[in-house]
């Protein structure tokens, strides 16, 4: 089948109609392109396709630095140029906002800040362990949208550091690979993370049970890797997907390794959630800080906060800064942060962001949100309107459009007006965007 390529989705596939008028996606495939592909799949609505060769190449297309690029289900856009990567992102982000909250991006002077590096950005990877079609034990990743093990042997947007150690487990671990039909094995997935602003690594080993074998392993690692700080195994022998269980065990080393971000020190534990491109968000913060104009005699709120490091920054600009967050580790973790950089301006509840809006005799007047994709619940939208003592809203998303949606309930009765518009590519190769909004309130509201 031969297309002409119309637009690139959010999924990063070329689209197109056929003959008929039906909508197909093409894997692989660039905008102005002509192409010839192959079907995969036929639904009622759309066919998606995989393209066997660009006809007519767009100058956008790159050689993918990485082999597996098209297998692994880690990038999306590795064929696509950075400078192209960057217009795709902020289209992405335009039309979202033109078609669902009907504001033009053309009226603001709206930009994305790329990322410093364009690979060996993440600190963290994750990966299964299994065995390849020949029997041997490798370690990979999974084909996109799918449970299709691919073997990897170097993951180009990883940290080159962690990259020995992966390399090592792969070669040396000799533990049995874990097996999804049967249930069978020990070794079922690792991921390393490395500490920001330590030089250090903190390696987890999910196994099904603590056998002799992985303590050895986790012995002849540190042994052999000096910045491996810490090695814990997390034991799960659950049938179903979820990488980790609640039980984790320390193998070797430190319990919390000790590094920095954006300025504030911090203690890095095996499920301490951390964005995963350190300068990235580091600008991010500092950006979404200077935004909001913050000042000693206003207090704030950050809400669905992490491990609170943006809360910390905020505090220190602020009167005060109170962070909501649901998960307890992360607050247990932020408390601990703040009082290691002596913040004394702040509180974190571990609680439903929504609970938030219940607490009576507060002053926060800017609030910071950094919700999950979904965004934030008609409920919360509809505190944040009500309300008129939130003046300021700094809201950051990694999804343009529920990003969208919620900034059209913001500004759709007047209630707030959109002030300012900025993304940041925090995962170059990939469709992800973060994008962070200011809302002031609207004088008459
Ligand atoms: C995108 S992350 C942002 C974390 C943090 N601001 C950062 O930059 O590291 C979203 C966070 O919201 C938390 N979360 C999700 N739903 C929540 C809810 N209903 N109430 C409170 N926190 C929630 C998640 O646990 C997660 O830590």
């Amino acid at each position: 089948m031969k297309f002409e390529i119309r637009d690139l989705n959010s999924q990063g596939q070329g689209v197109t109609v056929d003959a008929d008028g039906k909508v197909c996606f093409v894997n692989g495939a660039l905008p102005g392109e002509k192409v010839s592909a192959k079907l995969l799949q036929s639904k009622r609505n759309y066919s998606v396709y995989d393209m066997i060769t660009a006809l007519s190449p767009s100058p956008n297309r790159t050689k993918p630095a990485c082999v597996h690029f098209g297998d692994c289900g880690g990038c999306d856009l590795q064929h696509l140029s950075y400078a192209a990567q960057l217009q795709y992102k902020t289209d992405l982000v335009r039309n979202a906002f033109l078609k669902i909250a009907k504001i033009n991006l053309n009226d603001f002077d709206y930009r994305i800040t790329a990322s410093k590096s364009e690979f060996s950005y993440r600190n963290k990877l994750q990966m299964p362990y299994r065995k390849d079609k020949k029997g041997r034990n490798r370690l990979g990743m999974y084909r996109k949208n799918s449970h299709h093990f691919v073997p990897i042997d170097k993951c180009l947007i990883h940290n080159s550091v962690g990259e020995e150690i992966l390399k090592w487990i792969a070669d040396k671990a000799k533990l049995k690979a874990f097996n999804e039909k049967t249930g069978r094995g020990l070794l079922r997935n690792i991921q390393i993370r490395a500490v920001p602003g330590s030089k250090t690594f903190l390696l987890i080993l999910v196994v099904t049970e603590l056998t002799h074998a992985v303590q050895i392993l986790a012995g002849k690692l540190f042994k052999q890797f000096p910045k491996l700080e810490s090695i814990y195994a997390n034991i799960n022998s659950d049938r179903k997907n979820r990488i980790f269980s609640d039980s984790f065990h320390l193998l070797k080393g430190k319990k919390t390794i000790a590094g920095q971000h954006s300025g504030i020190d911090i203690e890095v534990g095996p499920s301490t959630f951390l964005q995963v491109n350190d300068a990235g968000a580091s600008e991010l913060y500092e950006y979404a800080i200077e935004l909001a104009e913050l000042s000693k005699d206003q207090s704030a709120a950050d809400l669905y906060c992490g491990i609170g490091i943006l809360s910390c920054r905020i505090a220190q600009k602020a009167k005060s800064c109170i962070g909501f967050e649901l998960n307890n580790e992360s607050i247990e973790a932020a408390k601990v942060i703040a009082s290691n950089n002596q913040v004394d301006n702040i509180e974190f509840v571990a609680s439903d962001v929504f609970e938030y809006f219940s607490l009576v005799g507060r002053s926060e007047s800017t609030l910071f949100l950094d919700p999950p994709r979904k965004g934030c619940s008609p409920e919360i939208i509809e505190k944040l309107c009500s309300n008129k003592q939130y003046e300021r809203l700094i809201y950051i998303s990694c999804d343009p459009g529920t990003l969208a949606r919620d900034l059209d309930l913001l500004c759709r009765g007047g209630e707030f007006h959109l002030h300012s518009v900025h993304s940041f590519d925090l995962f170059p190769q990939t469709t992800h965007v973060e994008t962070v909004l200011r809302l002031d309130r609207a004088p008459s509201s």
